[in-house]
């Protein structure tokens, strides 16, 4: 009988290693505090607040860019930390859920509308929410319902609190408006 060539082929690049990129030294700031860190250059943003940090409020839902549920800052603005390469943020401010709340622990007033607005079932998208609601309001884009709809629509909730939610940002916006 014949041997298969092809056989031979795919049992050699089944056996070989798959190339590993050299890790990469990575500074930058989370929450006001200083990292001095080593990553490996495949890492998401998502996985290194989770895995390396520890700090798991910003949460895994679709890792697709698609549910908001990851939603952080990363120099004041709202990005899905699973589609934000972790060496893209050397030198610069993340702030996540973790973080919002003032020094002494009070709650920062978006935490507060969303409880005051029942705008939450399981929570499991709500640290997505909050960073992006305060986003929301921070960049001018909640002066009404439709509006807070239509730029908080990368963020999902499958309890379907959206009500809630629209409530709370509404709230927040408006009390901004006043000071
Ligand atoms: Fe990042 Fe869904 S987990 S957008
Ligand atoms: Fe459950 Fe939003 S509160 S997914």
């Amino acid at each position: 009988m014949t041997a298969n060539p092809t056989a031979g082929l795919l049992k050699a690049k089944a056996a070989a290693p798959e190339a590993r990129p050299a890790p990469v030294p990575l500074q930058c700031v989370v929450n006001g505090r200083g990292y001095d860190l080593v990553v490996d250059a495949r890492t998401s943003l998502l996985d290194l607040l989770r895995e390396q940090l520890g700090l798991t409020g910003a949460k895994k839902g679709c890792d697709h860019g698609q549910c908001g549920a990851c939603t952080v800052h990363l120099d004041g603005r709202r990005v899905v930390a699973c589609l934000t390469p972790a060496v893209q943020v050397e030198g610069r401010q993340v702030l996540t859920i973790e973080g919002l709340a003032g020094p002494i622990g009070e709650l920062h007033p978006m935490q507060q509308a969303f409880i005051d607005h029942d705008a939450l079932q399981c929570g499991y998208c709500t640290p997505g929410q909050i960073m992006s609601a305060v986003a929301c309001v921070a960049e001018g884009h909640a002066r009404s319902r439709d509006e807070i709809r239509e730029y908080m629509s990368g963020n999902l909730c499958r309890c379907g609190a959206y009500v809630g939610i629209v409530a709370a940002i509404e709230d927040v916006a408006a009390r901004s408006r006043e000071t």
